[in-house]
């Protein structure tokens, strides 16, 4: 069985997920659904630019990726090709100003901006490649986070890899996990809303430094936080929406889909979806 099998397998989803040779997204039904998809998303207007809306429209004509296209490092070149506006940052809650990478590595370590400090063990940063074009969201650092000083670890975190993995990402080179809240909430409570007002400017940061092609927002709290909606994630996902003039595609959080397996098969929907956006977004 390849690798890619057993990932699939090990997701809870059967062989029939596979996108092997492009023919799930010929698949006629698949297309139907995705045509719907895309219409619903432009009726809605929930699609800002018109480029990513193409994008949407267009994921039926694309032709199967390869896991190297998919990451984008095959086909361009490790710089940016658009990069972000170098304007202050907008949006940030709390002001800080424009830090270096290791700055502001050091910046979130020695962090006091809110009473999480007082009961976190230590701050989790990020994990990946400050390069990568694709950057992944999630909520807060959980116990094991918090132990171990690194976003998703444990059970949800080796389920993420393994759905990154079937999706043709590798987790230390194509991707950039950031959550956000860097600090664990006590009791893994939900974030509060000035928690999450302290924290944004480093997320706004380490976005303005990474400067993905696409964000993936995990769960339903780091999507409803970016997107400042109190939206379903039914009602989020399968669109493409924008954060920081960048696309962000919605899904599950890794935790969720551990306690409502028959979700996983929705979750892989997600990647399918956007990897054509990050497809689409690269060209
Ligand atoms: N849940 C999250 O949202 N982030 C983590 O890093 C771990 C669990």
């Amino acid at each position: 069985m390849s690798r890619a099998s057993q990932l699939q397998q090990e997701m809870g989803l059967g062989p029939a997920w596979l996108p092997r040779d492009g023919w799930f997204e010929r698949h006629p039904a698949q297309m139907q659904r995705q045509e719907m998809r895309a219409a619903a998303a432009n009726a809605a207007e929930e699609i800002a630019s018109p480029s990513v809306a193409a994008a949407a429209a267009a994921v039926n004509d694309s032709p199967s990726l390869d896991a190297a296209a998919v990451a984008g490092h095959a086909t361009e070149p490790a710089a940016h090709p658009t990069p972000l506006p170098d304007a202050p940052i907008a949006e940030t809650r709390i002001k800080l100003p424009r830090l270096e990478w290791p700055q502001l590595q050091r910046e979130v370590a020695d962090c006091q901006r809110c009473r999480l400090c007082e009961t976190r063990t230590q701050t989790v940063f990020g994990r990946g490649n400050p390069q990568a074009r694709w950057m992944l969201i999630g909520e807060a650092p959980g116990e094991n986070e918090d132990k171990q000083g690194q976003p998703f670890v444990g059970r949800a975190g080796q389920l993420l890899d393994n759905m990154l993995a079937a999706a043709g990402l590798d987790r230390e080179q194509d991707v950039y996990i950031a959550n956000v809240l860097k600090c664990r909430p006590p009791g893994n409570r939900n974030p509060a809303p000035d928690e999450i007002a302290a924290c944004n400017g480093y997320l706004l940061q380490q976005i303005h430094h990474i400067q993905p092609t696409l964000i993936v927002a995990l769960g339903r709290f780091a999507a409803q936080t970016l997107l400042e909606t109190a939206d379903s994630i039914g009602r989020l996902r399968g669109k493409t929406h924008r954060y920081q003039g960048v696309p962000l595609v919605v899904s599950y959080h890794p935790a969720y889909l551990l306690r409502n397996q028959p979700d996983k098969a929705k979750a892989w929907q997600d990647l399918l979806l956007a990897r054509k956006v990050f497809r689409q977004a690269a060209n």
